[in-house]
């Protein structure tokens, strides 16, 4: 049978088995750097939830997790600049290492926002992962802290990612391609 969520993306950017390897990388990296801190780790919903309880599962401290939903681009390949709080935390992050897990930095926008108000609220610091970045560390226009991959300047979708609220549920990362997209599918 043909897969029908494949449908609109021009080919794998990131396999599943690259994933995987470098988020197990990450996670050993960030056991050692939080040992006995006790982090809360703050996915930001709704792209960011699969690569997070992977990124979580192989990590062997003790640790929160919490969630924030934003939203910047609606339906477009853009982003429209103006970032939406959705759902805010749970707790107070007063006093708490934090750990910012982001699927995705384009413009940086999201996340300039979300560093600085979650840095408002006195965690005691505050330090970010980003699964797929299109800045190298140093020259970002936001932090970054630890990233797994430096992509290309294209639209990518999977692994969380989507287009219009599709392709969310592919295991990997893909190229999205608009000339292929099939205006046939539902949704
Ligand atoms: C996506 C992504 C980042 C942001 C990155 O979120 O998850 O949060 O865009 O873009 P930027 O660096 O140009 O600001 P989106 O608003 O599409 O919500 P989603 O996570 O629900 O897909």
């Amino acid at each position: 049978m043909t897969d029908a969520r494949m449908v609109g993306v021009s080919r794998v950017l990131i396999s599943e088995e690259e994933l995987r390897s470098r988020i197990a990388e990450l996670a050993a990296e960030l056991d050692a750097e939080y040992r006995n801190d006790f982090p809360i780790v703050i996915g930001v919903l709704n792209g960011a939830v699969f690569f997070l309880t992977d990124l979580i599962r192989e990590m062997k401290i003790p640790l929160e997790i919490d969630f924030m939903a934003v939203s910047s681009y609606g339906d477009s390949t853009r982003s429209s600049g103006v970032v939406q709080i959705i759902k805010d935390l749970s707790k107070s992050i007063e006093g708490r290492r934090v750990i910012v897990i982001e699927d995705i930095v384009d413009s940086g926008l999201t996340l300039k926002y979300l560093i600085d108000n979650l840095a408002s609220r006195n965690p005691a610091d505050l330090r970010v992962v980003v699964l797929l970045s299109k800045w190298a560390i140093g020259q970002a226009p936001v932090q970054h802290d630890h990233v797994g991959f430096v992509i290309p300047d294209e639209f990518v979708v999977g692994y969380g990612l989507d287009f219009a609220g599709r392709y969310r549920n592919l295991p990997f990362v893909g190229v999205y391609d608009p000339k292929a997209d099939s205006a046939d599918l539902p949704g």
